[in-house]
C-alpha cells in the first residue's frame, strides 16, 4: 500500500475523535481515513504496510471488548475473533496509541494498550513509537515497559490541553519510520 492505514478501538467515541484529528494532521495523502475495528474484515487491516492502531482502556488491562473488559460494544476483542490463527504480521510496522484516565484508573492506567501492543508484537509486528512517562501521573500501567509506554498515551479527561501538542510530537517521531516501510515496499 502506499498510504498508512489507520484502526482503532471505541466504547464512546473517544478513540475515534483522536484517531481523525491525527488521520487529519498526516493527510489524506498520507494516511487513509480511519476505520472502527467493529466494520471491518481482518483483510482490510493486513493489506497495508505501516499501520497506526488506537484503543481505550477498559477492564484490567484486557483487550477492550464484550468479554472480560465488560463493553458494551464490539470492539478489538471481537475483531481478534475474525482473525486467521497466525496472521501475516512480519514485515509490518505498527505504531500504537492508548486513551485511559490516569486519575480515576491510577492502578491500570491506559493497561489494555500493552495486551493490544503484546498481540502483534507475538505475530510478528514490528512495534515502534514509544513514549516518554514523563507528564503523566499514576501508580501503574501496564503500558510503562522499562521506563517508556510502549506507545502514544492520551488522557484526554484530565489532559485534554496537551493532546495536540503530544499527537504533534509523536507524529514527527513515527511518521518517517511508517513512511520508510511504505517507500521500501514500493
Ligand atoms: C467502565 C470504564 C472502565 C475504564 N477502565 C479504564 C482503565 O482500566 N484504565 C484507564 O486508563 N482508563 C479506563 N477507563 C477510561 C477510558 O479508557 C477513557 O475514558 C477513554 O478515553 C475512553 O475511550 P473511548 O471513548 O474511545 O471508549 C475506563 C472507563 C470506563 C467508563
Amino acid at each position: 500500500m502506499t498510504r498508512i492505514g489507520m484502526f482503532f478501538g471505541t466504547e464512546t467515541g473517544t478513540t475515534r475523535l483522536i484517531a481523525k484529528k491525527m488521520q487529519k494532521k498526516l493527510g489524506d495523502e498520507v494516511c487513509d481515513k480511519p476505520l472502527n475495528v467493529n466494520r471491518i474484515a481482518p483483510e482490510d487491516m493486513l493489506r497495508y504496510d505501516a499501520v497506526i492502531l488506537g484503543t481505550p482502556s477498559y477492564g484490567i488491562g484486557e483487550i477492550p471488548g464484550k468479554g472480560a473488559a465488560g463493553c458494551f460494544e464490539p470492539n478489538w476483542e471481537e475483531f481478534f475473533a475474525l482473525m486467521p490463527d497466525q496472521p501475516d504480521f512480519p514485515g509490518k510496522r505498527i505504531a500504537f496509541f492508548g486513551l485511559g484516565a490516569q486519575e480515576r484508573y491510577a492502578d491500570r492506567f491506559c493497561s489494555s494498550l500493552f495486551a493490544l501492543v503484546d498481540k502483534f508484537r507475538v505475530w510478528g509486528a514490528e512495534i515502534v513509537g514509544d513514549w516518554p512517562v514523563d507528564g503523566y501521573t499514576y501508580e501503574h500501567s501496564a503500558a510503562e515497559v522499562d521506563g517508556r509506554f510502549v506507545g502514544l498515551v492520551i488522557d484526554q479527561r484530565t489532559q485534554g490541553m496537551y493532546i495536540d501538542q503530544r499527537i504533534d510530537a509523536w507524529l514527527v517521531q513515527v511518521k518517517p519510520l511508517l513512511l520508510e516501510k511504505l517507500t521500501a515496499e514500493a
